[in-house]
């Protein structure tokens, strides 16, 4: 078997951790008898300062080419905020229909959490965030910039298209999880978006009458996700409060760096991309500091939709094992660096 993909590093620790994964991804194609073709694509700034380029039309029919997306994280310092991160990352979300990102947040034996008393009976939930539009349609306007009588209007976009099959795809996942779904929103004050919410989710629970549905508001989930995990099973919110809250579920996790992602197309008509859920964090970039758990656990939710289970399966058990072993999950503190612990993935994925 044979699965093309692309491979985006990135800025930052982004190629670090990308380095990583890919050091394990070549354990998993020894052991588990697959291969894969693989293209680098050079976007982010270093690209972008160079050539002015960001995603173009001709990135993305090549990417479109492939069999899934490698992406490590966009962003950087010496560029403007938003240019990378709405030009790349946003772009290519929609430009291939990545209609879903989904964010398992789910604390792994062994693996310490800041949170006192979890355990990981209690963390084993799974965020499908809508990954379209929201907030992150990047509509807006201002007024008067750079005088005091500066007015920004950033508009949140919510249609029932979009929301429906997230929402969908939230209610099939469900259904083969624990059978619970909350919808987190804050409907109380965003109320024309929080109607269109609340109605799709009752007109597409009408076929999901065996899962039990519930609603939080957003800034509630900020508490109860920490003090009671367990009470979630699925749930299901928009674009800016699934980036929120999830970066929340992270810490739960052990921290940032162990959190991974899957942005999905579902329709068929694209390629879908794998990432660990942090950014560039370039407060750390260059030092071998970053934790790849999250890029490798990425790796993992990858070959699991390539069809490689099994690959999928060692990956995650060899990335959690090393999780587990580690004085600390970020940082000098680690006693490895970022590639080591790639290779001490890569070493137990390859003994069995
Ligand atoms: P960040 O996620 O890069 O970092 C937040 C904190 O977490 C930092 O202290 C960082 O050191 C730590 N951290 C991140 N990844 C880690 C890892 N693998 N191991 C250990 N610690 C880790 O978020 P920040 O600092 O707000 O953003 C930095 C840049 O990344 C910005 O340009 C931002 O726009 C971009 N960004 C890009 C994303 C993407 O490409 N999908 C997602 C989030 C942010
Ligand atoms: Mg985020």
């Amino acid at each position: 078997r044979r699965h093309a993909i692309a491979v985006l590093p990135g800025d930052g620790v982004g190629p670090e951790v990308t380095r990583a994964a890919l050091t394990v991804l070549d354990a998993a194609e020894s052991r588990f008898d697959f291969t894969t073709g693989r293209t680098e694509v050079p976007l982010g700034a270093d690209h972008y300062l160079e050539r002015g380029e960001l995603l173009t039309e001709g990135t993305v029919e090549q990417l479109r080419a492939h069999d899934a997306i490698l992406f490590g994280a966009i962003g950087s310092p010496r560029v403007t905020p938003g240019v990378l991160e709405r030009g790349i990352i946003l772009a290519l979300r929609r430009a291939m229909e990545q209609a879903i990102n989904l964010r398992p947040v789910r604390l792994y034996p062994g693996v310490p959490t800041p949170i006192a008393g979890l355990t990981p009976e209690r963390c084993d939930l799974v965020v499908v965030r809508e990954n379209t539009e929201g907030a992150y349609v990047a509509q807006g306007s201002s007024v008067h910039v750079g005088t005091p009588a500066q007015v920004a209007v950033q508009e949140s976009v919510n249609t029932w298209y979009a929301v429906e099959r997230a929402v969908d795809f939230a209610y099939r996942l469900a259904a083969v999880r624990r059978g619970r779904l909350t919808l987190c929103h804050k409907t109380n004050v965003l109320v024309e978006a929080g109607k269109l919410w609340t109605a799709v989710m009752e007109s597409v629970g009408e076929r999901f009458p065996d899962v039990e549905t519930d609603y939080v508001h957003v800034d509630a989930m900020c508490m109860h996700l920490p003090v009671s995990p367990e009470r979630f099973d699925v749930v299901v919110t928009d674009n800016l409060f699934g980036d929120i809250v999830t970066d929340l579920g992270a810490v739960l996790q052990g921290g940032l760096g162990v959190a991974a992602s899957g942005n999905l197309n579902i329709a068929g008509n694209g390629t879908s991309m794998f990432e660990p859920i942090h950014g560039s964090a370039p407060d750390i970039a260059g030092r071998g500091w970053a934790n790849p758990a999250g890029a490798c656990l990425s790796l993992a939710m990858m070959l699991g939709h390539l069809g490689e289970g099994e690959a999928a399966a060692g990956v995650e058990a060899a990335t959690t094992a090393v999780l587990a072993g580690l004085p600390a999950l970020a940082g000098e503190g680690m006693g490895a660096s970022t590639q080591e612990l790639g290779e001490r993935i890569a070493g137990l994925l390859a003994d069995g």
